[in-house]
């Protein structure tokens, strides 16, 4: 049986398994597309204006639909957001803070490039 997680932010200093997640022009620009670790969708996002890579849980918390990675990506003064396509709420990208003020929020992960290749970053 495999083992299914729950949304956790890891930071970078909790990684102990880097996921190869896919080739990096699996992620359109500026936008962002769905992977599976452990029974997990995680979104992963291509933010090529501010040449930028971030990760989330794919879950939005506010309607509970697996949609994230198809939100719309912007800054609100320094910080980078997603806006989930249903309701708009928006997301800090950084944290996973929700920027409307409700209390909902986002598990994090860290996502580095190399050779091409994406790495999302988890704990277990
Ligand atoms: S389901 Fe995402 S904002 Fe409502």
């Amino acid at each position: 049986m495999s083992e299914v997680l729950e949304y956790k932010t890891v930071k970078t200093e909790e990684v102990t398994n880097w996921f190869k997640a896919a080739s990096e022009d699996a992620f359109p620009a500026n936008g962002g597309a769905a992977i599976e670790y452990k029974g997990l969708q995680i979104a992963v996002y291509n933010f090529t204006r501010r040449n930028e890579w971030y990760a989330t849980q794919n879950l939005c918390p506010h309607k509970h639909q697996m949609i994230l990675s198809r939100g719309m990506l912007g800054t609100e003064g320094e910080e980078p957001k997603v806006a989930c396509p249903f309701h708009k709420k928006t997301f800090s990208l950084k944290n996973g803070t929700n920027l409307n003020g409700t209390e909902c929020e986002l598990a994090t992960y860290p996502v580095k490039v190399e050779d091409g290749f994406v790495y999302v970053g988890f704990a277990d």
